[in-house]
């Protein structure tokens, strides 16, 4: 039809194709891969996925309007981020060489730095100015082969500019083609609160948390429970508030310290639970009966030269489903590649490239509450995909610190192609 795309001469095709429900065990090694294949597109919906010879004698796929050729590439579901704090008005780049020469995170964020710094930069900008912000570094996910991504408020703190934020968001993401997937995110207390920490929570749950479900402003809810920032106690209360308002949560678990706060994200059935640097084996079983979806961010254990990876081998052998994401910050995690992620889950964390791509896709879909819409192709779902310049799907972590995308397709537009994009090696 009118709308069709066929997409030629994948050298390998990575479908994701299985269950619906988020992979775990050895489901994430299995990432539908299909040699010489094509994909045919209707109105931005995937119609069929298979061998390109196969495919080819079908008429609709003749009759289709526009072709992309795939030049033998590896071609793949486009990545889904589930973990970002991507909208922030200002860098922290003296932070990174005040810790170089020895300060640490803790120490920085005592002393007013840290996402006390991202506050008040928030504070200074104007809503104009954060829209802009954020519709440039959705362009940068796009260019690096994401397709949709999860945006945290969360360096508002205060009520006025986490609307602010939210409705910076909101606006940016109808701006850009990329989904975003909106979250409230409690991440530390405003500074005039410091010592009033329980007027702060209340200040949240009575007048925030209502006022974003009625400006449909979130779809998510998140907290940073750790040690330092909000107390198990504090998360409870956050958590049942924004439960009642409707919200999907998840939940920053065990990254600075073990809290137990992925249990609870696991009882109050969260999508995901993230971070967990610090998380141990004994709680594993529980995330797998509920289903929990741990989304790893090795990107900020290795920026922050923080201590070990998160346990990604146990988690994948306790069965529990393993996302992965950039976690995109000024803070700990400055990159929107997911392309390096894979590679640091791969070298750093052992995940074999299959399971990393099932954690990057559709894992990260389920985690944001979409897997019945992105994260693999499959006849039905939305046709995001990218195509990466490699021959073997593995040398997208193998070849680490480089991107490899030289074209996305975003619900069957072809939104970026790489100028001069051919075969380099
Ligand atoms: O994921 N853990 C909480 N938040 C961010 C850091 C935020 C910041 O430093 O700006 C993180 O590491």
């Amino acid at each position: 039809g009118r709308n069709s795309v066929l997409i030629v001469n994948c050298g390998q095709l990575l479908t994701l194709k299985g269950p619906d429900r988020p992979r775990r065990g050895v489901e994430m090694r299995d990432i539908g891969l299909i040699r010489n294949g094509a994909v045919l597109i209707d109105n931005g919906t995937i119609e069929q996925v298979g061998r390109q010879p196969a495919l080819l004698k079908k008429s609709a796929a003749r009759r289709a309007a526009t072709v992309v050729d795939a030049q033998g590439k590896v071609v793949l579901p486009g990545f889904v981020d589930s973990h970002t704090h991507a909208l922030y008005a200002a860098s922290r780049v003296d932070e990174y060489e005040a810790r170089i020469r020895g300060d640490s995170y803790l120490r920085i964020a005592r002393a007013g730095g840290g996402i006390q710094a991202s506050a008040k930069h928030i504070r200074r900008a104007t809503e104009a100015n954060l829209i802009r912000r954020l519709t440039d570094v959705l362009r940068l996910f796009l260019e690096h082969g994401t397709t949709t991504v999860e945006v945290k408020s969360g360096y508002g703190l205060e009520p006025v500019q986490e609307l602010k934020m939210l409705r910076a968001i909101k606006a940016g993401a109808r701006q850009s083609p990329l989904d975003v997937v909106p979250t409230l995110l409690i991440h530390d207390v405003a500074a005039r609160f410091k010592s009033k920490r329980a007027a702060y929570v209340r200040l949240v749950t009575e007048r925030l948390i209502p006022r974003v479900a009625e400006d449909r402003l979130a779809e998510c809810f998140d907290v940073f429970c750790d040690r330092g920032y909000f107390s198990m106690a504090e998360t409870r209360a956050l958590l049942a508030a924004a439960a009642q308002s409707g919200f999907k949560i998840k939940l920053h678990a065990e990254q600075l310290a073990r809290s137990g706060a992925a249990r609870l994200g696991s009882e109050l059935r969260a999508l995901s639970v993230d971070h967990l640097d610090h998380l141990s084996e004994a709680d594993m079983p529980l995330l797998r009966r509920r289903g929990t979806i741990a989304t790893l961010l090795p990107g900020s254990v290795f920026h922050l030269d923080s201590g070990p990876m998160p346990p990604a081998r146990p988690l994948i052998e306790a069965g529990v489903p393993v996302a992965l994401a950039t976690n995109f910050n000024p803070g700990s995690s400055p990159t929107a590649n997911m392309q390096m992620i894979l590679a640091l889950a791969c070298s750093q964390m052992r995940m074999t490239p299959a399971e990393a791509v099932a954690a990057a896709t559709i894992n990260g879909a389920y985690a944001v509450g979409r897997g019945r819409l992105v994260g693999s192709l499959e006849p039905g779902k939305q046709a995001d995909l990218a195509v990466m310049d490699v021959n073997d799907y593995r040398e997208i972590p193998y070849y680490f610190g480089m991107n490899h995308c030289v074209a996305v397709v975003k619900k069957g537009r072809v939104l970026y192609r790489k100028e001069g994009a051919r075969g380099r090696r």
